[in-house]
Order: structure tokens, then sequence, then C-alpha cells
């Protein structure tokens, strides 16, 4: 596919994207969709993947969340590769492009998700950077807010997901979201930039739990 024919494709799903999340409050607005492709993009220079695909794969990765779909994992790849289709590109794209979608979400503590293609990883990771910082304290506590949930309660401790269906049923408070999703992602990073980005990110939650529970007075 020529250069100029892949950024039409990518002009048209981030329009169509746009449009669709503009008004998403759930954690899945479109300033999330754009700072995932945007870290997207910087991993995939450093990692030397193929920038086409990473950016298609970040714009579609939250296309048809499981939340919304009766924890279907399926309907996120199939929709991203209807979309790819629907805008011009061939199967080849829109198959490789499912296959990243299909290859992004955490699914439990105790659940590896490896990647099969450099592309898949740094979509992952990037993702994932978004769910952890100062940005994915606040995204946690926005989504246990709109699912009514206590931000902490010290009698109900924290699990080990061992399968996606436990994980994505558990409705604890928020503070064990941490320990079950957040504090675990630096060190699932697949690739070497990923991990970078992680640290720091990864410091300041440490730092906001430790102030959170001496104001707790625990
Ligand atoms: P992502 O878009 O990073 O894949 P999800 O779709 O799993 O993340 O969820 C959207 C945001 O809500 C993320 O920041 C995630 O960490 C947060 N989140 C998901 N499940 C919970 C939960 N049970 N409690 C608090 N936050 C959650
Ligand atoms: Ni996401």
């Amino acid at each position: 596919m020529s250069l100029e024919n892949s950024q039409n494709i990518i002009d048209r799903i981030a329009a169509h994207v746009e449009e669709k999340f503009k008004s998403e409050g759930s954690g899945h607005d479109w300033f999330h969709i754009s700072r995932v492709t945007r870290t997207a993009q910087a991993i995939c220079q450093e990692e030397g993947a193929d920038a086409t695909l990473v950016t298609l794969g970040a714009l579609l990765h939250d296309i048809a969340d499981y939340k919304f779909h009766d924890h279907s994992l399926e309907e996120g790849p199939k929709q991203a590769r209807a979309i790819i289709l629907e805008v011009g590109g061939d199967e080849t794209l829109a198959d490789a492009v499912a296959s990243i979608v299909a290859q992004v979400s955490f699914r439990g503590a105790g659940v590896p998700t490896p990647a099969d293609s450099l592309e898949a990883a740094v979509v992952q990771d990037a993702d994932r950077l978004d769910a952890i910082g100062a940005i994915g304290i606040a995204r946690a506590f926005a989504y246990g807010g709109s699912k009514n949930r206590l931000l902490y309660n010290p009698d109900v401790k924290p699990q080990k997901h061992a399968n996606f269906k436990d994980y994505a049923t558990d409705e604890g408070h928020t503070i064990n979201h941490f320990y079950e999703k957040l504090l675990l992602l630096k060190d699932r990073m697949l690739t070497g930039e990923g991990r970078r980005l992680a640290e720091e990110r990864h410091m300041f939650m440490e730092i906001y739990l430790n102030q959170f529970f001496e104001e707790w007075g625990e």
C-alpha cells in the first residue's frame, strides 16, 4: 500500500473514531484514544515497528470494548476489521489490525497476555501506560465512580484473578484495582521503551498509595 493511501485510511478512521468517542464518559473518551495513539507512535519509532499498523491498531483498540458488549472479546477485532474494509483497506490490512486489537486487553492478574507481533506489543504497552500514573489514577476513580463503587474498603482484599471472567465481573472497590491490575503493568510491558516509560508513572502510583493510606490512617 502506498504511503498516501495508508495516510488516507488513517485520516478517515481517526475522523470516524473521534466522532464516535467524542462524548464518551467511561474512560474511553477520544482523549484516551488520542493519548494512546500518540504514545504508541512514540514507542513505535523507538522500537522500529510498522507505523501504519500501530496507528490503526491504537485508533481502533477500544472500538467495541468488552465491557459494553456482554464481555465478548471478539466484538472489537470484528468491528475493527469491518471499518478497515469500509474505508478501502484490503483484507491483509484488516486482518493485521484486527489481530492487534484482539491482543490489547488486560484479562486478570493470573492471565498472561503475550503479543504475537511487535505492533501488537507496542499498542498493548501504550494502552497500559494510559492506565497508570496520574492519568491512570484519575481513570480508575472515574471508572469506579461510574459504577457506584467505594474508593476503598479495608475489609475487602485484592484478588489474583485466574481467568478473564472473574476479572471482568469483579465489583470490588477502586483501591483494589491498583493491586489487581495497575501496579502489575510495569513488569508486564512488552517493549523496552514501554518499560522505560512505565517507571515514572509506576513510582507516582506508589507515592500516591502511600499518601492515601497515611491519610486513611491505616
Ligand atoms: P484500557 O482502556 O486501559 O484497556 P479498560 O478498558 O480495562 O482499560 O478500563 C478503562 C479504565 O478504567 C482503565 O484506566 C482501567 O484501569 C479502569 N478500570 C477498569 N476496571 C476497573 C475497576 N474495576 N476499577 C477501577 N478502574 C477500572
Ligand atoms: Ni484503551
